[in-house]
């Protein structure tokens, strides 16, 4: 289940994004600032453990309301079995559908996820990291 970030989240979506991040994790204030002013545009993947009877967070994904997602990502333990595509999907219906994104050009793994949902190259930008290029890419409909 997809729904809005709540304070509460805080403490799991942190673990995931030094799982996701190790080297340059957002701390809590970049996620409650993102919270405070895109309240509508910072979502969390719900996952429901039937044997276990509770919920877990295991995927988040923050965007801009024009369409540009600012971070995405999914627990390791929970990756390959599509909540990503869900993320990127909710964002694709919450917006125009013209969605664009900055991706790190050694995240190999990134850049085929987006291919797969239909993104394609629209330009590098030099030293975007500071140390590294970003390729921006952008959904189909742009
Ligand atoms: C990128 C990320 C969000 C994908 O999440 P996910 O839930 O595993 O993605 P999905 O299960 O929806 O994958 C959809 C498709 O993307 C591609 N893909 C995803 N992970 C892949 C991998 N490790 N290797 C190759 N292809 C991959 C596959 O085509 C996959 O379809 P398939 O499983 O049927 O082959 C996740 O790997 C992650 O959190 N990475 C670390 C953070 C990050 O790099 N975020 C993006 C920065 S812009």
């Amino acid at each position: 289940m997809i729904r809005q970030f709540k304070s509460s989240d805080l403490e799991a979506i942190l673990r995931i994004e030094k799982k996701a991040f190790p080297k340059s994790p957002y701390n809590w204030f970049t996620f409650l600032y993102y919270a405070r002013i895109y309240p509508d545009n910072f979502l969390v993947f719900v996952h429901e453990d039937k044997d276990k009877g509770k919920s877990l967070i295991v995927g988040y994904i923050i965007f801009y309301p024009e369409g540009h997602i600012v971070s995405i990502a999914v627990h390791p333990a929970y990756r390959r079995r599509g909540i990503g595509t869900e993320l990127v999907e909710a964002v694709l219906n919450r917006t125009s559908g013209k969605v664009s994104v900055e991706v790190r050009t050694s995240n190999e793994v990134a850049k085929k996820f987006y291919r797969h949902l239909g993104f394609s190259l629209r330009t590098i930008i030099p030293e975007y990291y500071g140390d590294e290029d970003a390729v921006v890419m952008i959904s189909n409909s742009s």
